[in-house]
């Protein structure tokens, strides 16, 4: 009698899923999770796609797998080939699980500015990773230049093209779109999020924009160093790029094809500085024990202002990119916070979770 009245409270917060098979089938579906405390404190609905609940551990996983995907029903890849690509980390880890998942060898180039986790664990899931200088995509050295070089110099390989290949945002159209659309029942004023490639935001934007007959307002959030805000706000002016975040992954010096299918159609957009970014990193770990990246720290931070905008009572989703797990070393340790003037940004009593030196 008593093990199942005590389950049975227990059963009643865990949601059953049908079993998928292999890694592909297990990407997407991810939950959306209502940010209580957040939503309680600026008295709206704040809501964040759990990305980090993805296989491979993160949105990317997504695109990568569309990418995939689109390339095979092209044919453009045949059994055995080998998949290239630049990323600076989570693309080269989706792609990684998936060329494994599908018996494709993986090679990764990528700037040598990311952390070492990222790296070594690109290296344990098989891929051949190439660090090399991180230069600006204009020079013919950029981490993208090298690896379609690479691919164009070898037989039955494929240059994925995060960045420029709009499978990435189809990805986001055809499964995230969807999905956010569905778990708030249509009822939503405004998505937001930062980019990097742009298909998360692209994909996700059309798809809303089209379900809500252009009701929900697509926001674009920047970090610092990024030239969207400006172009967006200006009407079209792009300037040099300039500063830098602690943000990975996210931030542009140009409009990439996946984002130009759907700048047009962005309402608005606004940088978040790294003092909002890393105080959010903290304040969800320790109101909502959440354990998140420093770009969904951003895109949340970016959720409250955007929510704050649109009036009280507004309903706002973003997307948890991925857990800090790939970041610790650098996001909790006291000496590298100071070193990027950080430290102080973080509240009193949040600075318990500052564990390492
Ligand atoms: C941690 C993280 N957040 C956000 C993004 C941005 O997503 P997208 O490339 O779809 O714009 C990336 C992209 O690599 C990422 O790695």
């Amino acid at each position: 009698m008593l093990p199942s009245l005590r389950a049975a409270p227990l059963a009643r917060g865990f949601h059953s899923h049908s079993a998928v098979r292999g890694f592909t089938e297990a990407v997407g579906n991810t939950p959306l999770i209502y940010l209580k405390t957040l939503s309680e404190k600026t008295g709206c609905h704040i809501y964040g796609k759990a990305e980090f609940q993805n296989p491979g551990g993160s949105v990317k996983d997504r695109a990568a797998l569309g990418l995939i995907r689109e390339a095979e029903e092209q044919e453009l890849i045949k059994p055995g080939g080998t998949i290239v690509e630049g990323t600076a980390g989570n693309t080269g880890i989706g792609l990684a699980h998936v060329c494994r998942a599908k018996g494709y060898k993986c090679v990764i180039y990528m700037p040598n500015t990311q952390s070492q986790e990222k790296i070594d664990l690109l290296r344990m899931l098989g891929a051949d990773v190439r660090p090399v200088p991180a230069v600006a995509f204009e020079n013919p050295k950029n981490y993208n230049h090298q690896a379609r070089e690479y691919a164009e110099s070898i037989p039955n390989a494929l240059w994925t093209n995060q960045f420029d290949n709009t499978a990435n945002t189809h990805a986001h159209y055809l499964s995230s779109g969807p999905e956010i659309w569905n778990q708030t029942q249509g009822k939503l004023d405004g998505f937001i999020c930062a980019t990097g490639t742009g298909g998360t935001l692209a994909g996700i934007g059309k798809y809303l924009k089209e379900k809500s007959d252009g009701k929900t307002q697509v926001w674009l959030a920047d970090p610092p160093g990024s030239v969207l805000t400006s172009y967006i706000t200006s009407g079209g002016k792009l300037v040099e790029r300039s500063g830098s975040s602690i943000t990975e992954g996210i931030g542009q010096g140009r409009i990439t094809d996946n984002l130009a299918t759907f700048i047009k159609d962005v309402d608005g957009a606004f940088t978040v500085p790294d003092t909002k970014s890393i105080a959010m990193l903290y304040e969800l770990l320790d109101s909502e024990g959440l354990y998140l990246g420093a770009s969904s720290a951003l895109n949340v931070a970016a959720a409250v202002e955007l929510a704050q905008k649109l009036g009280p009572g507004s309903t706002v989703a973003t997307i948890l990119c991925d857990g800090a797990y790939r970041y610790q070393s650098r996001l909790f340790s006291r000496k590298w916070l100071v070193s990027k003037g950080l430290e102080t940004a973080i509240p009193e009593h949040l600075q318990k979770y500052i564990v390492l030196e």
